[in-house]
């Protein structure tokens, strides 16, 4: 069973048409349930220190780092905590287009508002999906690693945590831009999202370095699009922890 027909353009599909929610459309789904023990993995590495703010990121683009995010955001949704998706890949944005809101106003018009105060009612968005909101990217600046990286971003991901009991961010991919780099220094733990056959093991590996040097909480590794002989799913995938997925034999 192949979930999706690849015969579209992968480049631009999630900017045009938004991620593939297959969280909602099929919960009972495997890929769903996959979701799911992805969620359970993440709960059971919070138990004493609850991981409340997350980014699930990638060596490079088209990993799956919107589809996984979003996925991952309902899933977490559909248990009932009080989740916020935020928009935070400010070139390749996603999030209007999956859940259908306007993106006239999101995280780069707080980010560059000229007050200080920081009103979150003026962009937090329901998503349509129960316990889900959302804030869209907003419109393209000029400077986006300048506004992810300012100590206003820093202040509004503090807020963010105190309203919700997880927040989500959709993240740009780690070595072509330095945004995640410094945005992951502040966030509770980050997810690298790999997609089987994709992403090089070289690219892996300096993903990597990039989270350590930043320090940042690596919980584990997300394996994309992963091939299964015997269902043959064209989307699938698998959690790990650590990050000695390079050693594997499975790349
Ligand atoms: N497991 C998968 N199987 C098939 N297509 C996928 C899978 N994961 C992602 N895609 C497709 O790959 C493209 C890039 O996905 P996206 O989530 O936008 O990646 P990123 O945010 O890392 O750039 C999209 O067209 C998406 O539909
Ligand atoms: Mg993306």
């Amino acid at each position: 069973m192949a979930l999706f027909n690849r015969g579209y353009d992968e480049t631009t599909d999630t900017i045009h048409n938004g991620a593939r929610l297959i969280t909602l459309a099929d919960p009972k789904s495997v890929v769903a349930e996959q979701f799911r023990t992805i969620r359970t993995n993440i709960h059971f590495m919070s138990v004493d220190n609850p991981l409340k703010t997350i980014a699930f990121t990638s060596s490079g683009m088209l990993e799956g780092k919107s589809t996984v995010t979003a996925n991952m955001a309902i899933a977490m949704a559909q248990e009932g905590r009080k989740v916020l998706l935020v928009d935070a890949d400010l070139r390749r944005s996603t999030v209007h287009v999956t859940f259908k809101v306007s993106n006239q106003r999101g995280l780069t018009t707080i980010l560059s508002s000229s007050s200080n105060e920081v009103v979150l009612d003026d962009i937090v968005k329901p998503s349509g999906v129960a316990n889900l909101d959302v804030i869209t990217a907003g419109p393209v600046p000029p400077n986006p690693s300048e506004l992810l990286g300012s100590r206003r971003m820093q202040q509004l991901i503090e807020s963010l945590r105190n309203a919700y009991d997880v927040v989500i961010l959709d993240v740009p991919p780690l070595l072509q831009v330095a945004d995640t780099q410094v945005l992951s220094t502040h966030l509770d733990g980050v997810i690298l999202v790999v997609r089987q056959g994709i992403t090089p093991k070289a690219a892996i590996r300096r993903a990597v370095e990039a989270l350590k040097v930043s320090q940042a909480n690596i919980l584990g590794y997300v394996m994309n699009d992963v091939y299964s002989d015997d269902a043959g799913y064209g989307y699938g995938y698998g959690y790990g922890y650590g990050y000695g997925y390079d050693d594997e034999e499975s790349k």
